[in-house]
């Protein structure tokens, strides 16, 4: 059934990590606000407080970081295990205490997700480094200036080491930095605070040591990866949606892709219109990149697009090597789906049918509840938390544009949906 309304969109939930993160550079406070009820970012806020950072939440989805009390400087594996992004711990303690212990983040489900950029450019920048017992124990004098060149583009690589280079001595050069929108709200932040920091959303980011930070009030962006999933939720099922509180200007790649899917795009200072006008979408062929290219955390939900569309789609996944566990999944609700090596081929099928299916990370999940809205009779999607990671009430933002999908209240982590 065609969904139709208005949902806003939350805060962004990789900005917001690394936001409220570079609080511990200050011994001031650091007001974040819009910021994601997510369990990822309950997962950073509880590690911040281990390391001894006082933490104010208020009920407008804000919060309060005082990192002046800090006096631990190691992320455990237990934290570490459940969220990749503590990782992002280890720049800013080096910085400003000298010191960091972080477990080694280990791999995930999509991918190895080495760390080897943001070592070497510690390194480069004066830190000693031993990797001990699964914990990488950092140790410096005052950081020093470097000119790094990141081999691979990393978004948390280039966010550790922007961090790391606010309070270092002189000046420090990072090429081939991430240029997501990310990148660019944490760099604005840190700008906020007194960082010195220019070309933050190109591949060259200059940043001028300095000696300290005051406090500063910063609003997170809007997520555009939740964006882009409710703009498939309407294309998928030849809707019309409107999303308010997001900027137009991060989506581009993903709204030219749906423009080529056949969905009528309008779009405003700070909202976006999708409208099918009851039609079937295109399918298209899609490759992902680091931004401004084809964003890998919309590669699931795109692909489930092409699984209903007419005639063929491609999906081609250039950044993880193992991003494609929804294909099983989706293959078991009567998808037609060939892998080619790192690219899936889709034949688009009138419908998909209802099953059982699990979630095996964040975006697949998302694709899985997308395909439950379009598949014949129910769908149970199981291992649900994944989602809960990174969208704020998916079932609730989804009934209200008219979808019939319920969370089932058994403990058992899973959601219905119903065509
Ligand atoms: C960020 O992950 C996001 N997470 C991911 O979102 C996103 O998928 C990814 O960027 C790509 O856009 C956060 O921002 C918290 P990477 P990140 O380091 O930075 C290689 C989601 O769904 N690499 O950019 O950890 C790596 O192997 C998550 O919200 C190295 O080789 O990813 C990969 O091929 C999933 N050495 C590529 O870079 C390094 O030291 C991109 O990884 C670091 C990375």
């Amino acid at each position: 059934m065609p969904l139709q309304g208005t949902v806003k969109i939350s805060g962004a939930k990789n900005a917001g990590l690394p936001i409220l993160i570079s609080s511990l550079l200050s011994e001031h406070p650091l007001q974040v606000s819009n910021i994601p009820h997510l369990q990822d970012v309950t997962t950073a806020l509880d590690l911040l407080a281990r390391l001894g950072a006082t933490i104010e939440l208020d009920e407008s989805m804000s919060v309060k970081v005082n990192a002046a009390t800090v006096s631990n400087f190691c992320a455990i594996y237990e934290i570490v295990e459940t969220m990749r992004a503590s990782i992002l711990v280890l720049g800013p303690l080096l910085s400003r205490f000298g010191q960091a212990k972080v477990s080694m983040p280990g791999g995930c489900s999509i991918g190895s997700r080495p760390i080897d950029l943001h070592i070497k450019g510690l390194k480069a920048m004066g830190a000693e480094i031993e990797l001990i017992d699964g914990y990488i124990l950092a140790t410096s004098k005052r950081l020093h200036g470097a000119h790094i060149f990141l081999d691979t583009v990393s978004v948390t690589g280039t966010e550790n080491l922007m961090m790391a280079a606010t309070l270092a001595r002189g000046t420090t050069v990072i090429e081939n930095a991430a240029q997501e929108p990310e990148v660019v709200d944490l760099a604005n932040c840190l700008i906020g605070m007194g960082a010195q920091i220019e070309g933050a959303g190109t591949s060259k980011i200059y940043i001028e040591g300095v000696d300290s930070f005051h406090e500063h009030s910063h609003r997170i962006i809007a997520d555009r990866i939740e964006a882009g999933t409710y703009l498939v939720a309407g294309a998928v099922t030849g809707g019309a949606v409107r999303l308010n509180g997001i900027q137009p200007e991060n989506l581009v790649s993903i709204l030219n892709k749906l423009n080529e899917a056949g969905a009528a795009i309008n779009v405003g200072k700070d909202w976006v219109e999708l409208n099918m006008n009851g039609s079937r979408p295109k399918g298209v062929d899609v490759r992902t990149a680091p931004f401004p290219g084809f964003p890998t955390d919309m590669q699931a939900q795109f692909l489930m697009m092409n699984c209903i569309a007419s005639g063929h789609g491609s999906v081609n996944e250039t950044i993880f090597e193992n991003r494609f566990q929804h294909v099983e999944e989706l293959r078991r609700m009567g998808a037609s789906i060939r892998m080619s090596g790192s690219t899936a081929l889709v034949r688009g099928v009138e419908s998909l049918k209802g099953a059982c299916v699990t979630a095996t990370d964040l975006r697949a999940s998302a694709c899985l509840a997308l395909a439950g809205l379009v598949a014949e009779s129910t769908t149970v999607i199981e291992k649900i938390h994944h989602i809960d990671r990174g969208y704020h009430c998916i079932e609730e933002k989804l009934s209200q544009l008219g979808a019939n999908i319920s969370r089932i209240h058994d403990h058992s982590h899973r959601i219905r949906a119903v065509a």
